[in-house]
């Protein structure tokens, strides 16, 4: 499947890009960087660093939005550490940034694919936001957004409202409502693919660059955390290439850009008779497939095989 990710590495975005790296079921065109879990020099030096440990081929990265649209910006460093990677960042790649910006690069990528493009966010949709409003036509031509962020139940940021969406709600609110068709892998699933000691353990027993990388990251994340941790943003990848490992529900969301409690929050309409209630932003809404249930299992096989190779 043709991928462009969309990231703010982030260490469950690192999970992710070092599966979306090696799997022989992703054909990943491109990586765009945003600002979100750390400041947006971080996020590229990390993605950069992933690359190297998964060693990945010549695939482009670009910078995109330092910032959120209205916002300043607010990051979760107290979970992923100072760097924003609980420490693992090197700056020594010797991969260089594609001159093009984020929303440049994903223009150039959809225009030049005669296969579909599937759009994975896994950090705030500031550069995706962005690119819709920019260039429609590239846009129009997406497959689907296979997004990690919101929830149809808790926050996580806030008491009602996901990192992601919370981060920068007026993008999130350009992205819901572009018609563009879009799965929801929010807090619902987010922490179902747990990771253990002894998975980090099995993993750095292996001794390969990439499964040692991945199982001190997993090592490193449960210390800080004094949990075990979940792979997180992996989930929307793996969502978006095995879409029968998880069970959606087409649900009208509204993206809660006001300046009361609940800013960020993605109000999921449940109602079975939604279709026929009285006008409301939800009637007027656009339906999302909303990821209410993942096969762990598979998933999390379907991550350790490709990571480890075997
Ligand atoms: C999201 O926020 C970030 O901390 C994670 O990388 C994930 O994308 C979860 O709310
Ligand atoms: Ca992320």
């Amino acid at each position: 499947m043709n991928i462009i990710l969309d990231v703010d590495t982030g260490v469950d975005d690192a999970f992710a890009l070092l599966f979306a790296a090696r799997s022989p079921l992703v054909n990943l065109m491109g990586i765009t960087c945003v600002d979100g879990n750390t400041n947006l020099d971080n996020v590229v030096a990390n993605t950069l660093t992933v690359l190297d440990a998964a060693g990945a081929g010549d695939i482009p990265v670009a910078r995109g939005a330092a910032r959120p649209l209205l916002e300043l910006p607010s990051y979760a460093e107290f979970v992923h550490g100072s760097d924003g990677m609980v420490e693992m960042q090197s700056r020594d790649s010797k991969r260089t940034l594609d001159p093009r910006t984020a929303i440049e690069l994903m223009r150039d990528l959809i225009n030049a694919s005669s296969e579909p493009v599937t759009l994975v966010p896994i950090g705030p949709l500031t550069n995706i936001a962005l690119f819709l409003r920019a260039f429609p036509d590239a846009a129009s031509k997406l497959e689907r957004i296979v997004l990690m962020g919101g929830s149809a139940s808790v926050g996580n940021a806030t008491a009602t409202a996901e990192f992601n969406i919370w981060h920068d709600p007026e993008a999130a609110a350009i992205v819901f409502t572009s018609g563009v068709p879009i799965t929801m892998y929010g807090l619902d699933v987010f922490t179902d693919l747990q990771m253990t000691q002894d998975d980090a353990q099995s993993l750095i027993a292996k001794g390969d660059k990439t499964s040692l990388f991945a199982g001190t990251l997993v090592d490193r994340f449960i210390k800080q955390m004094g949990h075990d941790v979940t792979l997180g943003d992996y989930g929307a990848i793996a969502t978006a290439i095995a879409p029968q490992l998880a069970r959606t529900q087409s649900l009208r969301v509204v993206v809660d850009t006001t300046h009361g409690p609940n800013r960020g929050q993605t109000v999921c309409d449940h109602r079975s008779y939604a279709d026929i209630a009285p006008e409301s932003a939800h009637t007027r809404a656009p339906k999302v497939d909303v990821v209410l249930e993942i096969d762990i299992k598979a998933m999390k096989e379907m991550w350790l095989k490709t990571i480890t190779g075997n």
